[in-house]
């Protein structure tokens, strides 16, 4: 397929809802997850229509869309929560529609997931909270428990001793959030995903959490895939960047690629401009 370079008002509705082809693996090597042709409605509104994308070991993935361009229903499916109408999410061998549910809770495993809002539970401690997996997952001795949260709140730059007694309710909204982090990596996942990380913060805390999900893809060498519409979020942090529009992934590629791209709708989206094909029939 090729993309022609031209000035956005000469680009038509159908090039701009057109599909981006899939990247080859950097190395030559089997991505660690295979998106191929997802499709999924909800009732009469066909929100994912066509998803083809591959995810590399290692790599932080960004994906970027308006609200209600069906992000999280994507992360769903990657989580295998949602089965897709049609297309599937392949993990290695495993297509995640058809998957056991014994399978899903053994790739279940695998991941760490970072929610919009750092969902803790407010009637339990940081150390419960975030331990809270390794005592009903994994069934593990108190004492050992206690060892691996301290180790993942020092993992996220939190000062583990003074806070492990504390409920959320007196954390600052950027140390809840980097307890729901330490929550994600307790499992020593392979696979973080976050959807929308630093929606609601404080600039400053934004850019402790952007870097801290670099710090982690460092450390740790996990793999992470991450939802934003914080375009300054997805230059600080991805190795690729991808963006969502009316149900297909419409650019795919490196920060400099996605930059030099001329598509309209992804222009718009990082320019944050009310004119545009994203916000057409809505621009005053
Ligand atoms: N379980 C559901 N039932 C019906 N509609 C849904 C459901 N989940 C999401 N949607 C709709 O799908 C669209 C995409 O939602 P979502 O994936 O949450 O978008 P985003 O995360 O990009 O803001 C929205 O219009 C939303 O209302
Ligand atoms: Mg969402």
């Amino acid at each position: 397929m090729t993309f022609v370079k031209r000035a956005g008002d000469q680009w038509t509705r159908q090039e701009m809802e057109r599909a981006w082809p899939l990247d080859k693996a950097p190395d030559g090597k089997e991505p660690l997850m295979r998106i191929r042709d997802l499709n999924k409605s909800f009732g009469p509104r066909h929100i994912l229509r066509g998803i083809d994308i591959d995810i590399f070991r290692g790599e932080t993935l960004v994906i970027i869309g308006g609200s209600g361009s069906g992000k999280t229903t994507l992360i769903r499916h990657i989580m295998g929560m949602l089965k897709s109408d049609a297309g599937a999410v392949m993990v290695g061998d495993l297509n995640l529609n058809l998957a056991t549910q014994e399978q899903l809770a053994t790739y279940r495993r695998r991941l760490g997931v970072v929610f919009q809002n750092a969902a803790l539970l407010n009637s339990l401690t940081v150390l419960e909270n975030v331990g809270l997996p390794l005592v009903e997952v994994d069934h593990l001795p108190a004492q050992e428990v206690r060892t691996r949260v301290v180790t993942a709140l020092k993992q996220v730059f939190l000062p583990a001793e003074e806070i492990l007694a504390l409920k959320p309710a007196s954390l600052s909204g950027g140390m809840r959030k980097r307890v729901g982090i330490a929550r994600a990596i307790i499992q020593k996942p392979e696979i973080i995903l976050y959807d929308e990380p630093t929606t609601g913060l404080d600039p400053v805390t934004v850019n402790g959490v952007n870097e801290l999900t670099v710090a982690l893809q460092k450390s740790l060498g996990v793999t992470s895939i991450v939802i934003t519409h914080d375009m300054h979020a997805a230059f600080d942090i991805a190795d690729r960047i991808a963006m969502l529009y009316k149900g297909r992934m419409i650019a795919v590629g490196s920060q400099a690629q996605i930059r030099e791209y001329d598509h309209p709708v992804l222009q718009q989206m990082l320019t944050g401009s009310t004119k545009g094909p994203l916000t057409e029939g809505f621009a005053p």
